[in-house]
C-alpha cells in the first residue's frame, strides 16, 4: 500500500506513548503536501483532561515545522478494529487537511481508509466565523 511508510512510522512511534493512565497506547504519523513524516504518540497527565491525542501531537509538530497541508494521517492502536481519530482530532485534522485521507489501523494490521471529510460531515471551518464587523448601535 502506498501508506505503508506512514503507518510503520505511526506504528513505531506508538511505542513511545506515554500513557499510565489509560495504558492506551497511540501513534499518528501526517505527511505533509512536500513529503514529509511528522510522527506523534498521546501523552497523557495526572490531571487526566490535560491528555494529548496523538493526532493532535503530530499536527501540532507539522504545523510547529512550517507545514499547514497536510494530505494523509496514519492512526495505530491496539484496538479489535481500526483506531478512528476522536472528534476533537477529526477537526483539527479538517482544518490541515480538509481533503487529507486517513488511514487507521491496529496491530493485526486491519487497515481502513476514509476521507477526513467523511468523518466530519458539516466540519465548522474559519469561514463561519467571517462576517461584517458590527457597527456601533445608534443613540
Ligand atoms: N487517544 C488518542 O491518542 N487518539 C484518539 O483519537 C483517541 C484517544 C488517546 C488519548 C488518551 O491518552 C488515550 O488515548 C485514551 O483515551
Amino acid at each position: 500500500m502506498p501508506c505503508d511508510d506512514l503507518l510503520a512510522e505511526a506504528r513505531k512511534v506508538r511505542e513511545r506513548a506515554y500513557a499510565p493512565f489509560s495504558r492506551f497506547r497511540v501513534g499518528a504519523a501526517a505527511r505533509s503536501a512536500d513529503g514529509r513524516i511528522f510522527s506523534a504518540c498521546n501523552v497523557e497527565s495526572s490531571s487526566y483532561g490535560l491528555s494529548i491525542c496523538a493526532e493532535r501531537a503530530a499536527v501540532a509538530k507539522a504545523v510547529s515545522e512550517g507545514c499547514r497541508k497536510l494530505v494523509e494521517i496514519a492512526i495505530v492502536a491496539d484496538t479489535e478494529r481500526p483506531c478512528p481519530p476522536c472528534g476533537a482530532c477529526r477537526q483539527l485534522i479538517y482544518e490541515l487537511g480538509p481533503d487529507a485521507r486517513v488511514v487507521m489501523a491496529n496491530l493485526q494490521g486491519d487497515v481502513k481508509v476514509a476521507q477526513i471529510a467523511d468523518l466530519l460531515p458539516g466540519a465548522f471551518t474559519a469561514e463561519y466565523m467571517r462576517r461584517e464587523p458590527e457597527r456601533d448601535e445608534e443613540a
